[in-house]
């Protein structure tokens, strides 16, 4: 850990802040089946990323957040783990795992691995004989229950839908699957399982990894009984359980538990995926007085366009409302830490769902975004194609689509006879499958990332928006996202500063104010199409511009003017 006496200027003083390598570099998450193909079998590698490093030296950022690349049947594409401690056939070996990292940390990068614990693979050894016989050793390594009444021992529904149980005929039980039927949820109740997660994660610390995004980290433990779940009754007649599987306790003991046997005293990052978390939660995940997770990902801002029955059920909102959302956590984190992100690969396109699409705006819109990803307080994570302003897919079959959670929801829709077009605005919406097809390098066949069959189709407008044309721009979203990670480095402001909210009722305007020590700065970003004008504070003296979306840039006579979906910071002092 850095020290530093740096110390937060403004109303309140605060304690000297504890600097560390992770709150300081960009992170870009890479999907690593859609990422580059190495040996045109269609499917992304570990030996296509080697091949890329060079782009990730050059974009400048400092750590990788590798999805899943373990031994899997891919029914949820790798999060379904067979074997924890190998790598599927399809990504390569251990060998090419180890070779990616040297080859990152010989360039400073560090590298994360995906810790998925919630759940197995059906097919992961300790199920295959779990499901064998009640009295099976690794039966209670798993959640079980007798049927009720004919039917599944409660209500709850799991987020691939329908049940959250699927029926063990061996056994006579059901067990309990939050995702997939085939991720069957590990009881953390039984310390031998526990034992064994540690131990694997060990395992992997000793051989280099830099730390953990760990997958949906707050869902670890149930409530004691599994009582039936209140709340809006689904399609299929279930209930999604939130109040029964978030944060439930002992979920920070159990946490505090894991870093003592594994991370605790290491200078590794961890980074929990954690759904349905208050505030308070976060700050308990992050800051208590033991340690427990580094930082978490707040789904807030996310699940702010979602109705009470879930994601496919859109919710229009405003712009004051993402304001608020993002705020409150910026305000309230206190001495945790939060990790930033506009999109990942379960989510829409950046610009598809907190922007806009039309090819007017589309480049200043994706700098925008990116403005102000990287001057919120906390660590940026780049999903691949960010960089260079990837948007939704227009899927136009539902032959197109390989995810397991899209094709569940278009079975239920077609089995309850939900209509057509509510069931394409969701595809078009939030399919997870938008921000999963390959990564488009450049105009040639397949984008150049395969020479084979991709394993799904690539963006169709790939010939115009691929690395190699935004390469070739000096004005394109990759070189300002260039610009804003070196940036990053050298201005402690951007991950440390004090964040204030300003105007939070407009309806077009996000700005905010940081502080650190001494150095002010306004980040100022316009989420509409019409240009705007903002004077600015009286008090604002000598005020400079930092980076700006903009070519001729927007500050004059106490003002700042935006074009449509442009940004800009400015430098002032008090
Ligand atoms: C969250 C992951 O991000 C998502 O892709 C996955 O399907 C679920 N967890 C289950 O592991």
């Amino acid at each position: 850990m850095l020290h530093t006496n740096m110390k937060v200027k403004g109303d309140c003083e605060m304690e000297p802040i504890k600097r560390h390598w992770w709150k300081e570099c960009v992170f870009y998450q890479i999907y690593p089946r859609s990422f580059q193909d190495s040996n045109g079998d269609g499917f992304g590698d570990i030996r296509g990323i080697i091949n890329r490093i060079d782009y990730l030296v050059e974009l400048g950022v400092g750590a990788i957040w590798l999805g899943p690349v373990f031994k899997s049947p891919q029914d949820d594409m790798g999060y379904d783990i067979s074997d924890y401690r190998d790598i599927y056939e399809g990504f390569g070996t251990l060998a090419d795992w180890e070779e990616l990292r040297d080859k990152l940390h010989e360039h400073d990068i560090k590298l994360l691995v995906d810790l998925v614990v919630n759940h197995t693979s059906d097919e992961h050894p300790w199920f295959i004989e779990a499901r064998k016989s009640r009295d099976n050793p690794k039966h209670d390594y798993y959640i079980w229950r007798d049927g009720k009444d004919g039917k599944e021992p409660n209500n709850w529904s799991s987020f691939f839908t329908p049940s959250a149980w699927e029926y063990n005929e061996p056994t006579g039980e059901y067990y309990l699957h939050l995702f997939s039927k085939r991720q069957p949820d590990l009881n953390w109740e039984n310390p031998e399982v526990r034992d064994e997660i540690y131990s694997m994660m060990n395992w992997w610390l000793e051989r280099g990894a830099d730390g953990f995004r760990m997958d949906v980290i707050n869902l670890l433990c149930k409530t004691k009984g599994l009582p039936d779940a209140s709340g809006p009754v689904d399609m299929n007649g279930y209930v999604f359980p939130t109040e029964h599987m978030s944060n439930v306790p002992p979920i920070h003991e159990l946490l505090e538990e894991m870093a003592e046997k594994t991370y605790g005293d290491r200078d590794v990052f961890t980074v929990g995926e954690c759904c349905a978390m208050p505030l308070e939660e976060g700050v308990k995940y992050t800051s208590g007085k033991k340690r427990q997770i580094d930082a978490v990902f707040s789904f807030e801002h996310i699940d702010m366009d979602a109705q009470p029955l879930g994601k496919w059920y859109y919710r229009p909102w405003k712009l004051p409302e993402l304001k608020e959302k993002l705020a409150k956590w910026q305000t309230g984190i206190g001495d945790g830490w939060v990790g930033l992100f506009w999109s990942n690969q379960d989510q829409p396109r950046a610009l598809s769902r907190f922007g806009t699409t039309d090819e007017r705006y589309r480049v200043q819109c994706a700098k925008m975004l990116g403005t102000i990803l990287h001057n919120l307080h906390g660590t940026p994570f780049i999903y691949q194609g960010e960089e260079i302003g990837m948007v939704n897919v227009p899927w136009t079959s539902v032959d197109q689509l390989r995810d397991v959670e899209i094709l569940n929801f278009v079975n239920d829709c077609r089995n309850t006879g939900a209509p057509e077009d509510f069931m394409w605005q969701a595809i078009w919406r939030k399919a997870r499958d938008n921000a999963r097809v390959p990564m488009p390098w450049d105009d040639s066949k397949n984008g150049g990332f395969t020479t084979g069959e991709p394993w799904i189709m690539l963006n169709p407008d790939y010939k115009e928006i691929n690395v190699a044309s935004a390469m070739a721009d000096p004005d394109s979203v990759y070189w300002y996202y260039r610009r804003l990670i070196e940036l990053r480095k050298h201005n402690l402001i951007m991950p440390y500063g004090e964040f204030k909210l300003l105007w939070p009722e407009d309806e077009a305007l996000f700005a905010f104010e940081k502080h650190l020590d001494g150095e002010h700065w306004l980040i100022a970003g316009n989420f509409s199409d019409k240009e705007i004008t903002v004077t600015l504070p009286a008090e604002y003296k000598n005020c400079g511009t930092v980076i700006s979306t903009m070519k001729t840039h927007g500050l004059g006579d106490g003002k700042l003017t935006l074009g449509a979906w442009e940004a800009e910071v400015i430098s002032f002092e008090l």
